[in-house]
């Protein structure tokens, strides 16, 4: 996909260059075209398939989806970033690798709408246009499945409801692609709003907004280790999670998923659970009380506090989920020595991707300049980006 920023002047409203891309790929116009956003992952690290609360929120960084129906079975998808074309039949949807496994969300979906909904948009072309920085855990993934639901699904004559958008991206992530990943990435894409932070019950599905308070910033600094490479990393961490539920499933009755285990029960089992399954465990139940503590600190405006759950919750994903790397480490510490953060943590799967940072509106480009700077000196590399975003509406279908 595309790297990120810049890539239209300020003035423009970049949906207005999809038709125009499109034009240039294919010829002609599209017959649908949809909007999807990144996300970040505010708080309730890998509680999304343990049973627990999780908080994400839009950002405004987005992928666009322009498709257009075509009289034969084939299947042209063409992405800006990646610059290749990949081509496919309707009729044998088969998953791609190398170069062109980014191709995989988007055929993710069309077998899914297949699959779920019956629904056969055959033949068709379409781009795909993104500046959400792939692998930097801001689920440009779960942006382009959305997207492509959303288009592919008009093609059909569809229209799909904000539930079935989740659970059709899900599907393609989790059966086509084959990554085990939980429900916080397709329903904060689908449920966002602008100022808005989703939380989400991962038993249930369901999801409420609870407004971010007028004077939070959020901050996203990249690493630059694409977290793409942790796709087995993140298998074995849910693999340990399942061993974990199992354990306390036969032994504390009521405890369905790992984040029902009290800290009592985990206390009592400390000894006798291998030791990297108790520290998985241990994560999850102590994460799952920060997601409450930072909902009911979002509600009353305590930012200083929220961001001391942030800090709190990297700390937990370093030492017991150990998804984090040196490289997050340092931005989280750098981070905590500025004024004006009130917290940091890695967001998103971890191993690789990028920091969110909490802040007031003082904290300043140039202190996050000396932050990215400091990075650059510490690991040898250039600077990594850096940038603060704001909340956005979730995935919709554009007008023509
Ligand atoms: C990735 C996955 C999500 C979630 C996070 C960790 O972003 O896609 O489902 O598990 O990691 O919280």
């Amino acid at each position: 996909m595309l790297s990120p920023d810049n890539q239209t002047p300020a003035h423009a409203n970049p949906d207005d260059g999809l038709p125009l891309l499109f034009a240039d790929t294919f010829g002609g116009k599209p017959d649908a075209a949809a909007r999807a956003p990144g996300r970040v992952e505010l708080i309730g690290n890998h509680l999304d398939y343990n049973g627990g609360r999780v908080a994400g929120a839009t950002i405004d960084r987005f992928v666009r989806v322009a498709a257009r129906k075509r009289t034969d079975s084939r299947i042209l998808l063409s992405s800006r970033g990646f610059g290749e074309t990949v081509e496919a039949d309707a009729t044998r949807l088969e998953k791609r690798t190398g170069a062109e496994a980014w191709a995989n969300y988007p055929l993710g979906v069309l077998a899914a709408l297949r699959r779920n909904k019956g629904l056969e948009p055959g033949g068709l072309e379409a781009v795909i246009d993104s500046s959400i920085r792939a692998g930097a855990g801001l689920s440009s993934s779960a942006a382009l499945e959305l997207a492509s639901a959303l288009a592919f699904a008009k093609l059909a004559g569809a229209t799909l409801t904000r539930e079935e958008l989740v659970t059709i991206g899900r599907s393609a992530e989790n059966d086509f692609v084959g990554v085990p990943t939980g429900l916080l990435d397709q329903t904060t894409c689908a449920f966002g709003e602008r100022h808005q932070v989703v939380f989400i019950d991962s038993k249930t599905g369901a999801s409420s907004l609870s407004p971010l308070p007028a004077t939070a910033r959020l901050w996203v600094f990249t690493t630059g280790v694409s977290h793409k490479l942790a796709d087995s990393a993140y298998s074995t961490r849910h693999q340990e999670c399942r061993e974990a539920a199992e354990f306390f499933r036969k032994r504390s009755p009521g405890v369905e998923w790992l984040a029902d285990v009290s800290p009592a029960e985990l206390e009592k089992a400390a000894k006798v659970l291998p030791a990297a399954v108790g520290k998985r465990a241990r994560h999850i139940v102590s994460e799952n009380a920060r997601v409450r503590q930072m909902e009911a600190r979002l509600r009353e405006g305590d930012l200083a506090e929220a961001g001391k759950a942030l800090f709190e919750s990297h700390a937990s994903s370093r030492d017991f989920f150990e998804n984090s790397c040196p490289e997050l480490d340092f931005l989280v510490a750098e981070l905590r020595g500025q004024s004006g953060v009130f917290g940091a943590r890695l967001t998103g799967g971890g191993f690789g991707g990028a920091v969110l940072a909490l802040t007031s509106p003082h904290f300043s480009q140039e202190q996050a300049r000396e932050v990215a700077g400091q990075y650059a000196v510490h690991f040898a590399v250039p600077q990594p980006k850096v940038f603060a975003c704001a909340t956005a509406p979730g995935a919709c279908l554009l007008s023509l």
